[in-house]
C-alpha cells in the first residue's frame, strides 16, 4: 500500500488530503491518480494525454521534485524515499489552475519572446525544400527534443527568485535549437531575444538539467548560447566581460582575481556600489587589494586544461 498526500486547491481553498492506494506491479504515480480519481474521489483534478513520456502533459512534483507521472514507478519512488507516503503536488513556479492543473498559458507567451521560429535562408524555396546534412542537423537534434513537460523550470532557482528578468529553461532549450539550427538566416535575431531574456542571469545550478526527464541538459543549451553571443560579438554587456574576465584570470594566473572582477565586469562607476561588500570580502579575508594577485604555480597545466576543453567542445 502506498498513501498519496495530495496538495489540493479548488476555487481559492487550499488543503492537503491523503489517498491510500494498492500498489500493483508495474504502477505508475500517473496510474495511482487515475485510481484514486475513479474509485475514491472524482473530484481530483490533473492532467495527462499519451500515458507514454511523450505529451508532457502529466508533470507533477514528487517529494519535491518534478516528474513525468506516467513514466515514475510508484514502487520505485517508495524505494528511493524509503517511504510509503508521497507528496503529490503541482509543477513549482506555475499558477495553479485546480488541484495538479498549472497554466501554461503565461509559459507559452512567454517562449515567444525568443522567436522560436527557423527563418530559412534565402537559397532555399518552397519548391526544393530546406535541405540539411545530416551532421548539421545532429548539432541541435537533442534540443528537438524537448516535449515542453515544465519539469526544469519548477526546479528553476532563478525562476523561484523572479521570473520577471529571466525566461523559463525550456525556452532557451528552444532558443539553442533554432540558434543551432543551419538553416535558419538570422541566428543573431535569437540570440538577442535570448539577452533581453535574461541569459546571463542563470544561476547555473544545474536543477533543470538534473530534472529533465529527456536528458536535454537546458543548462548546457544557456552554456553553448552563451558562448554563440562571443562568436557573433554580441558580448558587450556585464555577463560576457564577467565570463570574459574569468577567463582571463584563470588563463594568465590560474586563480580569480577577486579585486578587480567587478571592475573589468561592470566599470568603476557599478563596481563602487559593491563597496560594501568588497569591504565584506576583505574582513573575511576572500579579498586584499593591497596584496598582488597570487599566480598558481600549476598555471601552466590549467591553462593546457582550458585549451585542451576548449578544443573538445569544438
Ligand atoms: S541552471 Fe539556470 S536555468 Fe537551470 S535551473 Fe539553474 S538557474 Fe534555472
Ligand atoms: S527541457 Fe526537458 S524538462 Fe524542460 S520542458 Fe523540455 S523536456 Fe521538459
Ligand atoms: S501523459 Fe504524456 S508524458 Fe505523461
Amino acid at each position: 500500500m502506498a498513501t498519496l498526500r495530495i496538495h489540493r486547491f479548488v476555487e481559492g481553498r487550499k488543503w492537503v488530503q491523503d489517498y491510500t492506494v494498492e500498489v500493483t506491479k508495474g504502477m505508475t504515480v500517473l496510474e495511482a491518480l487515475i485510481s484514486i480519481k475513479e474509485h475514491q474521489d472524482p473530484t481530483l483534478s490533473f492532467t495527462c494525454s499519451c500515458r507514454s513520456s511523450i505529451c508532457g502533459a502529466c508533470a507533477v512534483r514528487v517529494n519535491g521534485n518534478a516528474e513525468l507521472s506516467c513514466e515514475k514507478l510508484v514502487a520505485d519512488l517508495i524505494a528511493r524515499y524509503q517511504t510509503e507516503t508521497l507528496t503529490v503536488e503541482p509543477l513549482g513556479n506555475f499558477r495553479v489552475i485546480r488541484d495538479l492543473i498549472v497554466d501554461w498559458d503565461p509559459k507559452y507567451a512567454r517562449i515567444k519572446k525568443v522567436k522560436p521560429v527557423v527563418h530559412p535562408k534565402d537559397e532555399f524555396s518552397a519548391e526544393d525544400g530546406c535541405r540539411q546534412s545530416p551532421a548539421d542537423f545532429d548539432k541541435y537534434k537533442k534540443y528537438a527534443g524537448c516535449i515542453l513537460c515544465g519539469s526544469c523550470v519548477s526546479e528553476c532557482n532563478k525562476n523561484t527568485l523572479n521570473q520577471k528578468d529571466f525566461l523559463d529553461p525550456f525556452a532557451f532549450v528552444k532558443a539553442e535549437r533554432i540558434t543551432a539550427d543551419s538553416r535558419d538566416k538570422d541566428p543573431k535575431e535569437h540570440l538577442k531575444a535570448v539577452l533581453d531574456a535574461g541569459l546571463w542571469r542563470c544561476f547555473n545550478c544545474q536543477e533543470c538539467t538534473a530534472k529533465c526527464p529527456k536528458h536535454l541538459d537546458p543548462a548546457g543549451a544557456i552554456e553553448k548560447l552563451k558562448a554563440a553571443t562571443f562568436k557573433y560579438h554580441l558580448d558587450d554587456n556585464v555577463g560576457a566581460r564577467h565570463a570574459k574576465a574569468i577567463y582571463d584570470d584563470i588563463q594568465e594566473s590560474g586563480t580569480l582575481d577577486e579585486s578587480k572582477l567587478n571592475i573589468k565586469s561592470e566599470g568603476f562607476f557599478m563596481a563602487g556600489l559593491r563597496a560594501p561588500m568588497a569591504l565584506r570580502l576583505m574582513h573575511v579575508g576572500k579579498m586584499n587589494p593591497l596584496e598582488s594577485h597570487p599566480v598558481n604555480p600549476e598555471v601552466k597545466t590549467i591553462a593546457a586544461i582550458v585549451k585542451a576543453a576548449e578544443k573538445e567542445e569544438e
